[in-house]
């Protein structure tokens, strides 16, 4: 206790208690990790009369119980937790508002994050290994948001903007492994930066997601791991659908196990790249495309309608299923360069073995999704020379292995 004393420092802004907002400090440790709180009666101490909060906030391990931050509505710094502390049951910040950065590497025991009033954080992180319940129901706008663990539970109702990156993701991507498939609801978002929703995703609702990979107010310092656009990746059976989007910059990745078909009913102008690749049979419906940077589709394509593509850089298109190369882009889209193949016409009786084909290709994708998400992630960290090729080559018996080398080529370019 005599540590607390020498610990915790309030300062009290105003001796005149003039101004409503009152501004408290939370100062450095020795170790330089922040202010490292044991109690709630020191939590409450420091936070009593104070609205914003100045320094850094650290969830000491031997903490017990709820971890409730009183009367504080701006935390102008960053509030962190790690998995050590694990006598904690819940975090709670009643009135907070804004927040800088929070930082929540949960521990078994912490059941629910309740930030009912915040409207904007500038990084929201959680990470966590088994069932959480993180409620925000007034978020509005965030820089960075990362979710990571699928069995998280969460709800944005009114999160409408990701000004720079995220990742919401279920699994091996994250080092999260979890018997427990996730369900992705962001129905107010309309502008995101960088999306990317990967793992065992058993819904993904992005109903009225307008804009994806502007990165006009992207924060500049630390950008970099998130590439601009949205990439999905998923090893559950997908509904994939953005009926609302309508600009698309940087890329467009839709890798793993999708229902029925892929659209973009309202994208008509695109000034990034698709990238597809698809694990079980699906067709794409692109039909209201008309400019876009580079396409490149490999898998178990069974059908691609580019009816109304007037341009594209490279396109590249390899299925493992039949496919009509010969209509796949209309006659007068003009490219630099363009590529189709795909597997003959199926005689009938293979037709009657999709059944079979689907369940092996589950199987397949589990393990493939692992390799495809991380060479997705050094291409977009590191804008690499040759990708591999192999990875989605295993059901293909009529493009050559120079075509797929060619085609699993990073896109060049974009700075
Ligand atoms: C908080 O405000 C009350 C009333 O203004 C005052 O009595 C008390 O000392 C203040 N506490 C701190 C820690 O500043
Ligand atoms: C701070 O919060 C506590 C607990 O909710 C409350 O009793 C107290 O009145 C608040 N103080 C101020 C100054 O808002
Ligand atoms: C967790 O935080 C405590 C201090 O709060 C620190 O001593 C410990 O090393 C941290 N553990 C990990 C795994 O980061
Ligand atoms: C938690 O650890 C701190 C620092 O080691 C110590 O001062 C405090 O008494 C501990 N609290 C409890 C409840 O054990
Ligand atoms: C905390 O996380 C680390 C790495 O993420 C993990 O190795 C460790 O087992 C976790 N500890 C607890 C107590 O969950
Ligand atoms: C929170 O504090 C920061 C830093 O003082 C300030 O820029 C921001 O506008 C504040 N947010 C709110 C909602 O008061
Ligand atoms: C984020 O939300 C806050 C609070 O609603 C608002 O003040 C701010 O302007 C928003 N920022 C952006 C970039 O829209
Ligand atoms: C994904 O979630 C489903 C449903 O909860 C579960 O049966 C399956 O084992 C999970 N798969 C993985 C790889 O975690
Ligand atoms: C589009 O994305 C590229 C990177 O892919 C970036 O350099 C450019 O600034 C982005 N444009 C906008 C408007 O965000
Ligand atoms: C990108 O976002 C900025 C800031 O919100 C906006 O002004 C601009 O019009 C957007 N650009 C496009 C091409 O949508
Ligand atoms: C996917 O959409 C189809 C209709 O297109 C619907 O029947 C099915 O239930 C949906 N599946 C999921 C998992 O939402
Ligand atoms: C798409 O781009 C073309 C050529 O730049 C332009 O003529 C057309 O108006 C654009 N359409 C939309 C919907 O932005």
């Amino acid at each position: 206790m005599n540590l607390l004393s020498t610990l915790v420092v309030v300062v009290v802004v105003g001796l005149t208690n003039l101004i409503a907002a009152q501004d408290c400090y939370a100062q450095q440790s020795e170790s330089g990790q922040g202010l490292v709180i044991y109690s709630q009666a020191q939590l409450d101490q420091l936070t009593q009369n104070c609205t914003q909060l100045h320094g850094d906030l650290v969830v000491g391990t031997n903490y017990t119980g709820s971890f409730i931050v009183h009367n504080v509505t701006n935390i102008t710094s960053s509030i962190g937790l790690n998995n050590s502390t694990t006598g904690l049951t819940s975090l709670e910040a009643p009135d907070l508002v804004a927040l800088y950065s929070a930082g929540f590497y949960c521990p078994s025991s912490l059941r629910s994050i309740s930030l009912p009033r915040l409207e904007t954080a500038e990084v929201l992180t959680v990470k966590a290994g088994s069932a959480i319940t993180v409620s925000t129901p007034s978020l509005r706008n965030v820089s960075y948001l990362n979710l990571y663990g699928s069995s998280i539970s969460f709800d944005f109702p009114k999160l409408e903007l990701i000004t720079t990156g995220s990742s919401i993701c279920g699994e091996a991507g994250c080092d999260m492994m979890s018997s427990q498939a996730m369900d992705v609801d962001l129905p107010a978002l309309r502008e995101a930066a960088s999306l990317s929703v990967g793992g065992n995703v058993s819904s993904l609702s992005l109903p009225v997601l307008a804009s994806a990979g502007n990165i006009t107010q992207a924060m500049t310092t630390g950008y970099g791991s998130y590439g601009a656009g949205l990439s999905v990746y998923t090893t559950q059976l997908l509904n994939f659908s953005v009926p609302e989007l309508s600009y698309l910059n940087g890329t467009l990745s839709l890798q793993g196990v999708f229902n029925d078909s892929i659209s973009t009913p309202s994208l008509i102008n695109a000034t990034g790249d698709i990238v597809i690749e698809a694990w079980t049979p699906v067709g794409l419906n692109f039909s209201t495309l008309e400019y876009v940077d580079d396409i490149t589709i490999t898998g178990t394509i069974t059908s691609a309608d580019f009816s109304s593509l007037r341009s594209v850089n490279q396109f590249s298109l390899s299925s493992s299923q039949y496919l009509n190369c010969a209509n796949v882009l209309p006659s007068n889209t003009s490219f630099v360069q363009a590529h189709c193949d795909a597997a003959p016409q199926k005689k009938s009786a293979l037709a009657r073995n999709v059944g079979i084909g689907v369940g092996v290709g589950v199987g397949v994708s589990l393990l493939l999704a692992v390799a495809g998400i991380w060479i997705y992630r050094r291409r977009q960290a590191a804008r690499k020379k040759k990708g591999k090729a192999p990875v989605t080559r295993s059901g293909s018996s009529s493009g050559t292995g120079e075509d797929s080398t060619v085609e699993l080529r990073p896109i060049l370019g974009y700075a």
